[in-house]
């Protein structure tokens, strides 16, 4: 490794970042981190902060988890790679499909068909639904519903069910044939309620209306999140996703849960779909399914959708789609010990219980900083909204979001921010007094925001 200096001179200057701005990257540089332990990250000065988000949504067992590392290890002196397109396989990855059908035998999900990342997964999940309807004659459902607010990764097909403008406006024109409903939002909505029930119930006679207008037998599938993520952590009201499944049923239409963050234990359940009570058709999954060490990704199939397929005898139920990366034996080795310990620890349990003390935490911040004007989570994701003005809920300036950031940096723990919002997914291993430094740094943060 080249030392210190050279690192920071050359930071951002010949590679553009994800989701940035080349020229802001260039002009503010990003952080270097160099080591994680335990909840913890170290940044290149020697700095160690608790990191609140959790790498990005996917170091749920935080970042000294030993038997992950080992069987990656293994894996790489074993098998580094080998193809699963048609002809071979690898051993790995049976037992990973087989560990994931048990895991998902509860949301009725018993096949897999494995990616490289989220992205991935969520192309997977609309090619594989428009394929569904073509086996099963009804070519013409190709249409795709969504929410605004969702996000669906940056694949043409994520892309245009992602609804945020951020990341569609410069890559239009986007895929046709996409429609978007309002988000489950309390904060922020059209129908001039916070009734979370209402809401919910607004949406889906707006999702019957679009059907009808459409046509039900033109729509493949309905894409979104159980609790929305990147948006902003947007926690619908419990009645929201068991409403659109019904709706989905009675029109024959397919219902895609992505749960690249929710899959594993982060909203307090195994599942987001099995905390509503809703067994999806396709399940997009990826992040914590390797603890962030590998990069990798299922998509879990309905026992419904796999009948079609498998029970089809012509080229129309043969998949022509997959990634060199499908199935790769280091990920799925990666996959099969985080399996194993996310259940061991039993992380779920603990990321709602920590996550009920984070909420708490954050409802008493909003007591004293007239900067936050809304609190959300679910378990352990969850967001603060910052406002310049409470009454007319006035978006914080970005000066300020970045100062709360800094400060709470500087006070020892990683948060993301997002437009206004402050975005809170720590690994689900943390304890209470971690989430009592995260309070506490927050606390810092918003104090020097206030000026
Ligand atoms: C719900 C959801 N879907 C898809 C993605 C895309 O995943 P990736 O960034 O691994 O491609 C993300 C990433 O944050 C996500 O949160």
């Amino acid at each position: 490794m080249r030392e210190t200096n050279f690192l920071i001179e050359n930071n951002a200057r010949h590679l553009w970042h994800p989701m940035a701005h080349p020229a802001e990257m260039q002009a503010t540089p990003p952080r270097i981190i160099n080591a994680g332990e335990g909840v913890e990250i170290v940044d290149i000065h020697g700095k160690k902060v608790l990191d609140a988000v959790g790498g990005l949504w996917n170091v749920n067992l935080g970042y000294s988890c030993e038997p992950v590392k080992e069987a990656i290890r293994r894996q790489l002196d074993e098998l580094p790679y080998y193809s699963t397109f048609r002809g071979t396989t690898n051993s790995p990855l049976i037992e990973l499909s087989y560990e994931l059908a048990e895991w998902f035998r509860e949301d009725g999900l018993t096949r897999s068909f494995f990616t490289s990342g989220g992205s991935d997964s969520v192309e997977t999940c609309l090619r594989l639904a428009r394929q569904y309807h073509k086996l099963n004659g009804q070519p013409e459902r190709t249409k795709f519903v969504a929410l605004k607010k969702g996000y669906h990764g940056t694949h043409f097909g994520g892309a245009s069910v992602n609804g945020n403008a951020n990341f569609r406006r410069n890559y239009e024109p986007l895929l046709p044939g996409v429609y978007h409903l309002p988000a489950p939002y309390t904060y922020r909505n059209p129908f001039d309620t916070t009734d979370g029930a209402v809401i919910a119930k607004a949406i889906a006679r707006l999702f019957e209306d679009e059907i009808a207008f459409q046509g039900a037998d033109t729509i493949a599938a309905l894409i979104m999140e159980p609790v929305l993520g990147a948006g902003g952590v947007i926690v619908p009201h419990e009645i929201f996703m068991p409403l659109m499944r019904e709706i989905c049923d009675r029109h024959g239409i397919l219902l895609i849960a992505d749960e690249v963050i929710t899959a594993f234990g982060r909203t307090g359940a195994w599942t987001g779909s099995r905390l509503f009570g809703v067994k999806p058709d396709f399940m997009s999954t990826a992040k914590a399914i390797t603890n962030g060490y590998y990069p990798f990704g299922a998509v879990m199939i309905s026992d419904k959708v796999a009948e079609a397929f498998e029970s089809n005898k012509t080229a129309a139920g043969s998949i022509g789609h997959g990634y060199t990366y499908s199935g790769h034996p280091v990920g799925a080795a990666a996959a099969l010990a985080t399996l194993k310990e996310t259940r061991k620890h039993n992380v779920a349990a603990n990321a709602k219980a920590r996550g009920d003390e984070l909420i708490a935490g954050l409802e008493a911040l909003k007591a004293r900083h007239e900067l936050i004007g809304d609190v959300r989570g679910k378990g352990l994701m969850c967001a603060i909204e910052l406002v310049s003005d409470r009454e007319k809920k006035a978006g914080a300036a970005k000066d300020v979001v970045q100062k709360v950031q800094d400060v709470t940096y500087d006070a020892g723990v990683m948060v993301r921010t997002s437009g206004a919002n402050v975005i809170l997914s720590p690994p689900l291993i943390v304890t209470a007094g971690d989430v009592a430094r995260i309070l506490t740094a927050l606390d810092a943060g918003l104090t020097a925001a206030r000026g």
